[in-house]
């Protein structure tokens, strides 16, 4: 059980505005508090429905410390489940994408189907239900292409998402893009650090000479338009060719298409469309890109010719894993309408930077002298934004759901 007064007395303390108490970047207590308040109780993306489009396939991921799989069972039907065996609890499948009649525990050889019915377990006994013994579900969304779960029971509303951004999502026709790549990335950091790093772009022309070629580096917030004659005419472009450019912002998630760099049509390094085969015949020539964004823990950008997803997931107080997929159309072939290493430059560089800029602001956290500091309203309003929320997700838990599992407990 986690030491509610003294969270609660750490979050009175924060100023907002400014970046987080120390113990918020470092303490174990915090690291698996954030596990409970924030990671169990929010909707995370996972990644793509192309990853489970056949049916007999799955997609092994991780929410916190708890690993899930997603399963496209023979009827057709998109699941979500603990991964973890009702025997004695050991790990189905591992991470990753794959295809199975049957997911068999390693361990004792414990089968479930897709639908995560027990079907087989040897040597139980004549008293043994296997209808008792069926996987935990855990409740998935699937939204034009694109993948969440989520471990809590009331889990957030969905509606609201799926209201907002699927219109943004939808000419992606993301259900008929496929993987080209996938990469991880250990970062010697605190998940905060990562995601509060990963919000702005203050950073980003001193840090990422790659990046900045393309981006937008001096974009507000959810790239609000404010007047701006040149966003007027991209967002008149783009109405006209029948993209939506949003903003939407809600409680957890932002949406936004927006121009990128004059002359640059996609977020390559030399800012030129490395795909042959765009992505959808609707999204063809320079359509800027549509970012969306999760709290807590990603961002997706897609240009015309490909989508790129970010997800970072704590595992441990000062380290957090680093996902990142690329989506191409599925009928892209890599060497003839793409090169893998072209497509993967700019985020791959980006991730480096970034993960030895955290590296180091998690150096300086870690230290006597660490004191919350203020962002910049201009640069880092989308960092104000990430804390705001953690704060308040932080506190909704130990107004609600703390006190309940404390009655549980006593009783
Ligand atoms: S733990 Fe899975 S079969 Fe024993
Ligand atoms: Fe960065």
């Amino acid at each position: 059980m986690h030491d509610h007064h003294r969270i609660r007395a750490l979050l009175d303390a924060r100023r907002p505005g400014h970046t987080l108490p120390q113990p918020f970047y470092t303490d174990p207590d915090l690291y698996r508090f954030d596990l409970d308040a924030v990671f169990a109780r929010s909707w995370i993306a996972v990644g793509f429905e192309c990853e489970v489009a056949e049916p007999g396939s799955y997609l092994a991921a991780r929410i916190g410390a708890s690993p899930i799989v997603i399963t496209r069972a023979r009827d057709g039907a998109l699941r979500g489940f603990h991964n973890a065996c009702r025997h004695r609890g050991a790990q189905l499948c591992a991470e990753g994408a794959g295809r199975r009649s049957l997911l068999v525990c390693p361990y004792h050889q414990w089968s479930y189907g897709l639908d995560g019915r027990l079907v087989r377990a040897a040597r139980m006994g004549e008293n043994f239900d296997p209808a008792e013994h069926g996987l935990v579900p855990v409740r998935v969304e699937a939204v034009a292409g694109t993948l969440y779960a989520c471990l809590a029971e009331d889990a957030p509303d969905f509606a609201p998402f799926r209201r907002e951004v699927e219109p943004l999502l939808a000419p992606l026709a993301l259900q008929d893009a496929k993987v080209a790549h996938v990469d991880t990335l250990v970062e010697r950091g605190n998940w905060k650090l990562v995601m509060e790093n990963a919000r702005e772009c203050y950073h980003c022309d001193a840090k990422h000479p790659e990046l900045s070629f393309t981006f937008p580096t001096g974009a507000r917030g959810n790239f609000e338009s404010e007047g701006d004659p040149a966003r007027i005419a991209f967002d008149d472009r783009m109405a006209a060719r029948g993209l939506p450019v949003g903003p939407v912002d809600g409680d957890w998630y932002q949406a936004a298409r927006f121009a990128l760099n004059d002359g640059c049509a996609s977020m390559t390094e030399d800012g030129r469309a490395c795909v042959a085969r765009p992505l959808a015949a609707l999204t063809e020539g320079d359509v800027g890109s549509l970012r969306w964004a999760l709290e807590p823990h990603s961002f997706a950008h897609a240009v015309g010719d490909f989508a790129f997803l970010f997800s970072a997931m704590p595992t441990g107080p000062r380290e957090t894993v680093v996902t990142s997929k690329w989506l191409v159309h599925r009928d892209a072939v890599e060497g003839v309408d793409y090169d893998l290493g072209t497509l993967t430059a700019l985020w791959t560089a980006t991730n480096l930077q970034d993960r030895d800029l955290v590296e180091n602001n998690q150096r300086g956290v870690d230290g006597a002298g660490y004191r919350p500091g203020p962002y910049s309203p201009e640069g880092e309003a989308l960092c104000a934004r990430f804390t705001d929320w953690y704060c308040r997700k932080a506190r909704d838990y130990l107004d609600a759901v703390a006190p309940a599992r404390r009655l549980e407990a006593a009783e």
